[in-house]
């Protein structure tokens, strides 16, 4: 069974055309890399139709924009690729890529159960923008809200939500000796979450399972969790592959220039794997270290005007 990112770059470059229904303002950006060639049109109108319902942006201008729609076409691929049964993603967010994922899977005829954790609970009203009927706007709504009434409920049915920290759901899971085929890491982006969701997602990962991390960007801020955990990942999976996503296909990168992509971790070693609570603890004094290496002020160059 093919399980490698080679075979999903491969299977990617098929078809080359942009998606015809794309508006002036969401143009794709100038495409490099595996993605540009990614997707046939029927994943990537799937993908679309359930980015429009919840993962559009709206920035302050008032111009709407896919966010990063691309990770859902790579989970899309994962799983016609993988057919794992049992998913699990660390950061439900508005359900981009639990839907892409239930949506990607029900195309494929496979039968899955999808485990989304977050932080904030199913009925919170939050700030949504969307495109319902080709009319953008933004809503202050919850995730039931619009998925009771824009999502097919066949999708939502292969859902399990779970409301809380990740520092509580996944020990918890742990203790009920739960395993995943495939986990998506998109939670708290911080060095510590993304160092804990890490841990706990290699030990509840099910052999010859694949875990998928959002946001490797190296030139801001919010990526360097991703950045600093994946040479440590070397050593628990014999292959980390990194690849650019955001902007490529549907466009919307908010820096073009600032690349930002995702780590795919395959062919886990087998070994019972468990977590150290202590040095887990020490992760949250490197949290503080390394935002102070981000201070402006604490970078020892100076630049002096002439
Ligand atoms: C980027 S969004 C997830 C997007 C989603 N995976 C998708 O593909 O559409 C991140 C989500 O993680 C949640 N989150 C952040 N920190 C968390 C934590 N420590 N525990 C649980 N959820 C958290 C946030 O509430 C937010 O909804």
């Amino acid at each position: 069974m093919p399980q490698n990112l080679d075979t999903l770059h491969s299977a990617y470059a098929i078809s080359a055309r942009m998606n015809s229904s794309l508006s002036p303002e969401m143009k794709p950006a100038p495409a490099t890399g595996w993605l540009q060639n990614a997707a046939n049109e029927e994943c990537r109108a799937r993908v679309w139709q359930l980015g429009l319902l919840t993962g559009l942006k709206c920035e302050e201008d008032g111009i709407f924009a896919p966010a990063n729609f691309e990770r859902a076409l790579v989970l899309d691929r994962l799983i016609q690729l993988r057919r794992p049964q049992r998913i699990l993603e660390i950061g439900t967010g508005r359900g981009l890529g639990c839907m892409s994922m239930a949506a990607s899977a029900r195309s494929h005829g496979l039968a899955v159960e999808i485990t989304t954790l977050d932080l904030s609970p199913t009925d919170l009203p939050i700030r949504w923008p969307i495109e319902i009927d080709g009319a953008r706007q933004v809503l202050n709504a919850s995730r039931r809200e619009i998925w009771s009434l824009h999502i097919d409920p066949a999708l939502t049915a292969v859902l399990r939500e779970v409301t809380g920290e990740t520092t509580r759901t996944l020990p918890a899971l742990a203790r009920e000796q739960r395993q995943f085929d495939l986990i998506f890491i998109d939670a708290g982006h911080d060095l510590y979450s993304v160092v804990h969701d890490l841990a706990y997602s290699t030990k509840l990962l099910a052999p010859g399972g694949a875990i998928l991390m959002d946001d490797f960007a190296p030139l801001e801020e919010f990526g360097l969790g991703t950045c600093v955990v994946a040479p440590h990942a070397r050593r628990f999976f014999g292959k980390v592959e990194i690849f650019p996503t955001e902007g490529l296909i549907y466009g919307g990168a908010v820096q073009p220039e600032a690349p930002r992509g995702m780590v795919l971790l395959t062919d886990p070693i087998a070994q019972e794997i468990s977590v150290s609570r202590a040095r887990l603890f020490a992760w949250r004094a490197a949290e503080f270290v390394l935002r102070l290496c981000h201070a402006a002020p604490f970078f020892p160059l100076r630049a002096t005007r002439p």
